[in-house]
């Protein structure tokens, strides 16, 4: 049979061991009790036996001996010679016992034995004793008595067993609920969550440690769930509101152009302020694709050994630094094998927000050093920096710290995700560190593994456990 609820089959279970060690209980009881009655009907047999002994050693004849019938009481008793003659006895004819031949001849070699017999429907208990050389003692008792009192108790016992079945049978049934109540509330908290309610989550504590841990594993993966929903959700609207604005302004100029004729001067004005809508456009739909590539472990990596300087320096030349000034440090050996335009494409955003950020009359310092076994990049600024508690967030898709100044700044807070998955595709690790109105640094490391090389179509994840952060002074 199949026991399909979980909290019958506990109950069962807690039952059924229960029942066994009531079982267990009553037969050893059982044994015990008979174990103990019996030895007592023998002490009392023996000492019948040895009070008659005495007697014998008194020199009383046997015929005399109808004080000893008194003396012994309830016991019945024979004394039987060598020849199996019974020299005396008080039971009547009808009532002898078998001989057992070894018992006797035990006991006219001196040693006393028991034995149980059964006689004319009864058990009676069996002494052979040793009197002298040719005579012994029969003498026994029925062990009626001693059946009442174990048929007394083994009554009891039964009597016990359906209270003790229902009452295990009750506590088993509420025990087993207790432990599956837990496996309840997770599975109707889970139906909640799985009808939308994110942000619901699983008390911890006093159910015991392994349904905690499961919880606790449990919550965890709500909190990574409702993470990932969020900035899907958030990434769908950033995107829409991103869109949105440079075809607002698109077709607001168009409309208005078209209300009359045009000169071509006014045309052509007109499609120039287009074009940068345009470029705008494309610039995110680009980001957009490099994040669904990313996304979907697709993007690929066309490694060959670089000159980090090299990249740098490209980058560099590229950038103009009105009103600031540049230092450049750059250290020998620093060749790994990468994917060129990835990695300017991620110095370039690093670099173009140094100088984006940075007031005139600032510094922005590119610099790399060569450690044992990783290659250092430093791209830092004396500019306005960032607040601390921002720093964990600039690296996500859209996020900007002062969305209206950077809107006229003209970024669209795609860069620093960009660089950050450019970065983790090469292994290398992230690390902030900046402090408001003094500057930030962007230090990159990137681990040197000759095995890596060549490696092709890498796949890239995104998260925000590559970066570490410190809000510390510069
Ligand atoms: N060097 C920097 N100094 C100050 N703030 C910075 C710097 N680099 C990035 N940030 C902040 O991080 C945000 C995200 O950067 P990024 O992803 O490149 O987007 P954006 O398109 O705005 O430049 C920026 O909007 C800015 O607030
Ligand atoms: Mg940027």
């Amino acid at each position: 049979m199949i026991v399909k609820s979980f909290r019958l089959r506990l109950a069962l279970m807690y039952l059924s061991v229960v029942v066994f060690i009531f079982s267990v209980f009553v037969v050893v009881l059982d044994l015990r009790y008979r174990k103990d009655l019996l030895e007592t009907v023998d002490k009392d047999i023996l000492r019948a036996a040895r009070e008659e002994t005495l007697r014998g050693s008194e020199q009383q004849p046997l015929s005399e001996s109808a004080e000893i019938i008194k003396k012994l009481g309830d016991e019945y008793y024979e004394f039987v010679n060598r020849n199996g003659v019974v020299l005396m006895t008080n039971l009547g004819n009808e009532y002898r016992w078998p001989l057992n031949k070894d018992l006797a001849s035990l006991a006219f070699n001196g040693v006393y034995r028991f034995e149980t017999i059964k006689f004319r429907g009864g058990d009676y208990r069996l002494l052979y004793f040793p009197i002298s050389a040719d005579n012994i003692l029969r003498i026994g008792e029925p062990l009626e008595d001693m059946h009442k009192a174990i048929g007394g108790l083994e009554r009891l016992l039964l009597f016990f067993f359906p209270f003790v079945l229902g009452v295990s049978a009750l506590v088993s049934w509420v025990l087993a609920g207790k432990s599956v109540d837990p496996v309840i509330t997770i599975k109707s908290l889970a139906e909640e969550i799985r009808h939308g309610r994110l942000d619901r989550r699983i008390d911890i504590g006093l159910k015991g440690r392994e349904i905690d841990d499961l919880v606790a594993v449990f919550n965890a993966m709500l909190d990574s769930i409702q993470h990932s929903v969020e900035a899907r959700d958030r990434f769908t609207s950033d995107v829409s509101h991103e869109i949105r604005s440079p075809l607002t302004s698109l077709r607001g100029s168009i409309e208005v152009m078209l209300r009359k004729k045009r000169t071509s001067e006014e045309y052509e004005d007109l499609l120039r302020n287009n074009l940068s809508d345009i470029i705008r456009l494309s610039k995110i739909a680009e980001n957009l694709l490099f994040f669904a590539r990313a996304d979907s472990h697709t993007l690929e990596l066309r490694k060959r050994s670089v000159d980090v300087n090299e990249v740098l320096k490209g980058v560099v030349d590229s950038v103009s630094y009105e009103g600031l000034s540049l230092v450049e440090k750059y250290q020998d050996n620093v060749i790994m094998s990468a994917d060129g335009d990835l990695l300017s494409q991620a110095f370039s955003n690093l670099i173009t927000n140094a100088v984006k950020y940075t007031p005139q009359g600032g510094t922005v310092t590119v610099a790399t050093e060569r450690e044992e076994d990783a290659i250092k990049v430093t791209i830092s600024d004396t500019g306005i920096g960032i607040p601390e508690d921002e720093i964990p967030h600039i690296f996500e898709r859209f996020y900007r710290v002062d969305r209206e100044r950077s809107r006229k700044t003209g970024g669209t807070g795609l860069g620093l995700a960009i660089t950050y998955l450019i970065i983790s595709a090469h292994n290398g690790r992230i690390m902030v560190k900046s402090k408001l109105n003094s500057g930030s640094s962007f230090i990159i490391t990137f681990p040197i593994k000759t095995s890596q090389e060549g490696q092709q179509g890498q796949n890239v994840k995104d998260g925000t456990g590559a970066f570490s952060v410190s809000g510390g002074p510069t």
